[in-house]
C-alpha cells in the first residue's frame, strides 16, 4: 500500500492507509495505546488495541520513535485534526531513547539540542514559511528579468566596515568571510545589468540582540542604469510578493505562530518613505531624545510602529554613518541616497539595506581612508569606475530578519535551522 501523508487523511475517511512518521505523544492503558504520530504535514492519533500486530511495541515505544502503521481512518470530532486511525498493523522502525527535550525547557537546552528541536512544531512551521519566502524571492526576480549570479564567500575586502569582519588564513595570506556580495555584484552589473543572489553573509557581530546572526542568508540585487527610487520600487514589489505568497500558502502556520494577520494582509506596495531627518523629528515629537548621527534603536522602531503599520523606508541617512560605496545626495551632501526598509512591530526592524552607488572614485577613496580601510585591495573595484562607469543601485535583504517579522518570532535564531551567533557554533 502506498504511503499517505497525515495531512491528506481527511480525504481517506473510511479507507485503509499506511502512515510513516515519528511518535509525537503516546499514552498507554490496559489493552490499548493511543499513539499520536507526526509527519511534516500534520499529526494524527492512532489507536492500537491489544491483539493488533505490534501492540507490545506500541506500549513500549517512547516519543520520537519512528514508526510505520496501517490502519483504518475514522472521523472523530474529539481527535486532533478531526480524524483517528484504528491500527491494524503497527511497527517500530527505530526505538528512541528517552528524549532529552521535555516540556518547558530552557532556551539554552533547546539550543544545545537543536538537532532534535528542529523536529518541534514551532520550528517546522517557521521552516515551511522560510522555504516559501526563498521560493518567492527567486520567483520575483526571475519574473522581473533578473539573472541569478554567485560571488565568492572568501574575499580580501570589507563591504560594511571592518568591525564585523571574520578573518581567516588563506594559504598564508589574510582574507575574510564576505559580508555581502555587493562589491563583486557591481562588477557583474556591467555585464548582465539586472542580477540577484541568495547566499550566506557573515558578520562577526559582537552584540547579542534578537536580530543578529553571525551567519545569515542574504538576498541581494544589483541593477545597472537605475536610480535609487527605482531600487525602492523593486524592494517594495519584492516584499509585497513574498508576503502574499506566505499568506496564500501558510495561513494556518502563520496563525499558529501568532503572526499579525491583519498587518500582513495590509502589506502592499508602495511603502511610505520618510527621511532620516524626519524620523528624528517624529521621534523627538514623541518624547524620544535623538540627534543627528544617532542610530535608530529597536525601541524607537516600536515607537514608530504606532504610526507605521506597514513596512516603511527611512531614506537619506547621514553620509558619516554609511559605508564608502553609497552615492552622495546631490541635494544635500551630508546625506547619501540610501534607505533602510523597516518592518514595524515587536518582531520587526531593519529588513533591507540598500543604496545608489557612488561613481566618483575620489569620493570612494576619501571615504575608505576615513573608515580606516586600506584602499590597496580595492584596485579592481575602482576599475569599475575607470572603465565605463554607469549609474547603478542595489540592496540586500536579510532572509531571517524577514522571516522573523512575517512569522512574528521573538528571536532571529529560530528563523534558521542551525543558528550561528556570538555564543554558538554547535550543533
Ligand atoms: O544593511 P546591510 O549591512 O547592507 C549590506 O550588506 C549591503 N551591502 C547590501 C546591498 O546593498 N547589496 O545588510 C543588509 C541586510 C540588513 O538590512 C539585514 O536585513 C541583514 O542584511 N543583516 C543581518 N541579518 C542577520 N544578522 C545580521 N548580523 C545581519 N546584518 C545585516
Ligand atoms: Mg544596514
Amino acid at each position: 500500500m502506498e504511503r499517505t501523508m497525515i495531512g491528506d487523511i481527511g480525504r481517506m475517511d473510511g479507507k485503509s492507509v499506511r502512515l510513516k512518521g515519528w511518535i509525537y505523544r503516546t499514552r498507554s492503558g490496559k489493552g490499548i495505546s493511543f499513539v499520536v504520530m507526526r509527519d511534516p504535514t500534520g499529526i494524527v492519533q492512532c489507536v492500537v488495541k491489544e491483539g493488533t500486530k505490534g501492540f507490545s511495541d506500541a506500549q513500549k515505544a517512547l516519543i520520537e520513535s519512528s514508526v510505520e502503521l496501517t490502519g483504518k481512518v475514522r472521523k472523530d470530532e474529539r481527535a486532533p485534526g478531526g480524524y483517528e486511525v484504528q491500527a491494524t498493523d503497527f511497527s517500530v522502525v527505530g526505538f528512541a531513547d528517552d528524549f532529552p527535550i521535555k516540556e518547558q525547557q530552557s532556551p539554552e537546552l533547546l539550543l544545545d539540542n537543536r538537532h532534535l528541536w528542529v523536529r518541534s512544531q514551532k520550528l517546522l512551521r517557521i521552516f515551511k514559511v522560510r522555504s516559501t519566502i526563498l521560493g518567492a524571492i527567486h520567483e520575483y526576480f526571475r519574473k522581473n528579468g533578473f539573472y541569478e549570479i554567485q560571488s565568492p564567500s572568501i574575499t580580501k575586502m570589507a563591504c560594511e566596515g571592518g568591525s564585523t569582519l571574520f578573518e581567516m588564513k588563506y594559504f598564508g595570506e589574510k582574507a575574510y568571510l564576505t559580508q555581502s556580495w555587493q562589491l563583486h555584484a557591481e562588477a557583474l552589473a556591467a555585464s548582465l545589468e539586472k542580477i540577484y543572489c541568495i547566499a550566506p553573509s557573515f558578520r562577526a557581530e559582537k552584540s547579542r540582540t534578537r536580530h543578529h546572526l553571525a551567519e545569515y542568508w542574504h538576498a541581494e540585487a544589483e541593477v545597472a542604469w537605475i536610480d535609487h527610487d527605482e531600487s525602492l520600487r523593486i524592494q517594495e514589489g519584492l516584499v509585497t510578493h513574498i508576503v502574499r505568497e506566505c499568506m496564500k500558502k501558510h495561513r494556518s502556520e502563520l496563525k499558529e505562530l501568532g503572526a499579525d494577520m491583519k498587518a500582513l494582509e495590509s502589506v502592499k506596495a508602495p511603502f511610505r518613505r520618510i527621511t532620516y531627518k524626519e524620523t528624528l523629528e517624529l521621534l523627538n515629537k514623541k518624547g524620544t531624545k535623538t540627534k543627528w548621527g544617532d542610530d535608530i534603536t529597536d525601541l524607537q522602531i516600536r515607537t514608530l510602529s504606532e504610526d507605521f503599520k506597514k513596512p516603511f523606508f527611512i531614506t537619506n541617512w547621514p553620509k558619516s554613518m554609511r559605508p564608502f560605496y553609497m552615492l552622495e545626495n546631490p541635494k544635500d551632501k551630508k546625506t547619501v541616497l540610501n534607505a533602510d526598509l523597516i518592518a514595524p512591530g515587536e518582531s520587526g526592524g531593519e529588513i533591507i539595506g540598500g543604496s545608489a552607488r557612488e561613481s566618483d572614485p575620489r569620493k570612494i577613496l576619501a571615504k575608505l581612508k576615513e573608515e580606516g580601510t586600506d584602499p590597496a585591495n580595492y584596485g579592481w573595484y575602482m576599475d569599475i569606475r575607470r572603465f565605463g562607469s554607469f549609474p547603478h543601485a542595489g540592496f540586500g535583504m536579510g532572509v531571517e530578519r524577514l522571516t522573523q517579522w512575517i512569522c512574528n518570532v521573538d528571536h532571529i535564531r529560530d528563523c534558521i535551522a542551525f543558528p550561528r551567533t556570538i555564543s554558538r557554533v554547535y550543533p
